[in-house]
């Protein structure tokens, strides 16, 4: 896994963490705003944004990138 973070910056630091083959999970005190320019409303302290477009829950990830994983690698 792949992570980024502030390096200058203490407890606040918002890291963003790429999954191989799966979600970003962006931990730390961010504000998620929809296309509307509406705050998405955040039920935990870590999210997983999709990047597979196969969630049903969007932006969240729902886990159907490892359907889509286990789909790939049977074929
Ligand atoms: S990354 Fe998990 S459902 Fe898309």
């Amino acid at each position: 896994m792949n992570s980024v973070s502030n390096p200058q910056s203490d407890n606040d630091d918002v890291t963003i963490t790429v999954c191989p083959d799966g979600p970003l999970l962006v931990r730390g005190p961010v504000t998620l705003i929809d296309a509307d320019g509406n705050p998405i409303k955040k039920e935990r302290p870590t999210i997983a944004l999709c990047r597979c477009r196969g969630t049903s829950i969007a932006p969240f990830c729902d886990g159907t990138h490892k359907k889509r994983r286990r789909r790939q690698s049977s074929t």
